[in-house]
């Protein structure tokens, strides 16, 4: 396991679009344990094999719901992910670990249902609610080269960022 350098907004490979993994390969899962690094190690909750520089439809995401877990059993891999299902509607501050220090405010289904492949290559679906609905929304974005800067209404103040650090 190794941890991947993150890309950062106006690197090209972050608008590309991503291709299917076809077969879930040791290359594949090897990619899954690295961005598990990397993630663990940046405290996001999300992150995209395009931010590591692989334009393959590989995220994973953090159900930050699930409290009694270790955040690295909160931790879903996803491959080949594709939204079924959307329920309601959220609106709050949305950041990116390729978005250093900006936060906007995006408006996301409040429950999302994902089908994805898992690296036995087993296909599966979940519901994800609340911060984990937004963060299907917005790493499945990230393979289709779109950031969340694209969906956002306006992006906070310094103060309101300020306020919302302190809330943490
Ligand atoms: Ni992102």
């Amino acid at each position: 396991m190794a941890l991947r350098v993150i890309l950062e907004k106006g690197d090209k490979t972050l608008e590309k679009h991503c291709r299917p993994v076809t077969e879930v390969t040791d290359r594949i899962r090897i990619l899954l344990d690295d961005m598990r690094d990397t993630l663990l190690n940046s405290g996001g909750v999300g992150l995209a094999a395009p931010q590591v520089g692989v334009l393959r439809r590989v995220v994973l995401v953090m159900d930050t719901n699930q409290e009694d877990k270790t955040p690295a059993e909160q931790i879903i891999e996803l491959i080949n992910p594709e939204i079924l299902e959307t329920e309601g509607e959220q609106e709050g501050p949305e950041g990116c670990l390729s978005v250093p220090g900006i936060f906007g405010v995006v408006k996301r289904p409040m429950r999302v249902k994902v089908r994805a492949m898992n690296r036995e290559g087993e296909s599966f679906e979940i519901w994800g609610e609340g911060l984990t609905a937004r963060a299907f929304c917005h790493e499945i974005d990230h393979l289709d080269g779109v950031l969340f800067l694209e969906h956002s209404s306006r992006i906070l103040t310094d103060e309101e960022l300020e306020a919302l650090s302190e809330k943490d």
